[in-house]
């Protein structure tokens, strides 16, 4: 196999993501490598949880930094020193600035829970819930400085219920979170996914057949 690409992941939070990408990525046959794991939370549950698998980590406390250039500054020194090729955002609470987005072009990815473009930004499942939807999902895309935009690799959907809650439908979707990561990841390092503008393209395409996904289902 090629040798396989270096990939940071960043994190602010629980890291229930991260360690979905940590999980797939111990498979001999798996694509890429985690090179450590960056929080902008010193507190941050995930970052105990990645040192108990192993893995490098740093926290760049964004409140100690003078500003948003000097916390990106840092972040991509420390990137650069683990020699990142792919940065994988999992629950990474910063806005980033244009710039750092434009360093990272094309090589780096963010999961959201929603199908995007609906319910971009926060409380995605409440929104969703209210809106009446029936199909909500969760989005694997790379990103672009406009938040929760850019070509979209992968999409999971997941059903909302009568009796959802935004805590019901959101351990539901993450479930779907936890497969679709690895999986899109997978497939973007393997070279399976050409970018071509702002849509992801799959040149090999084999994907159902392009059948429909209906909610609920046909018998
Ligand atoms: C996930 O729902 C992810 O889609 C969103 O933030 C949440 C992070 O959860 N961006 P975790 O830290 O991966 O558990």
């Amino acid at each position: 196999m090629a040798s396989k690409k270096r990939v940071g992941i960043l994190i602010s939070g629980r890291g229930s993501n991260m360690m979905s990408l940590i999980a797939a990525a111990r498979a001999a046959d798996y694509p890429a490598e985690i090179a450590c794991v960056v929080s902008n939370r010193p507190e941050a549950e995930g970052l105990f949880k990645a040192a108990g698998a192993g893995l490098p980590t740093r926290s760049i406390d964004h409140k100690l930094s003078a500003d948003r250039e000097a916390f990106e500054a840092e972040l991509d020194a420390t990137l650069r020193s683990f020699g990142v090729d792919l940065v994988a955002c999992a629950g990474f609470m910063r806005l980033m600035t244009a710039g750092f987005v434009e360093r990272w072009r094309d090589r780096m990815l963010n999961i959201h829970p929603s199908l995007l473009p609906a319910f971009k930004g926060l409380d995605t499942h409440a929104r969703a819930i209210a809106a009446g939807v029936k199909l909500t999902g969760c989005t694997v895309h790379i990103v672009r400085s406009e938040v929760d935009s850019g070509p979209i690799l992968a999409q999971a959907a997941v059903p909302v219920l009568d009796g959802d809650t935004p805590e019901s439908l959101g351990a539901r979707v993450l479930d779907a979170e936890h497969r679709l990561y690895p999986h899109a990841l997978s497939l973007f390092v393997s070279g399976a996914i050409r970018i071509a503008g702002e849509r992801a393209l799959y040149p090999q395409a084999r994907i159902n057949q392009g059948k429909p996904l209906f909610w609920p289902p046909i018998e």
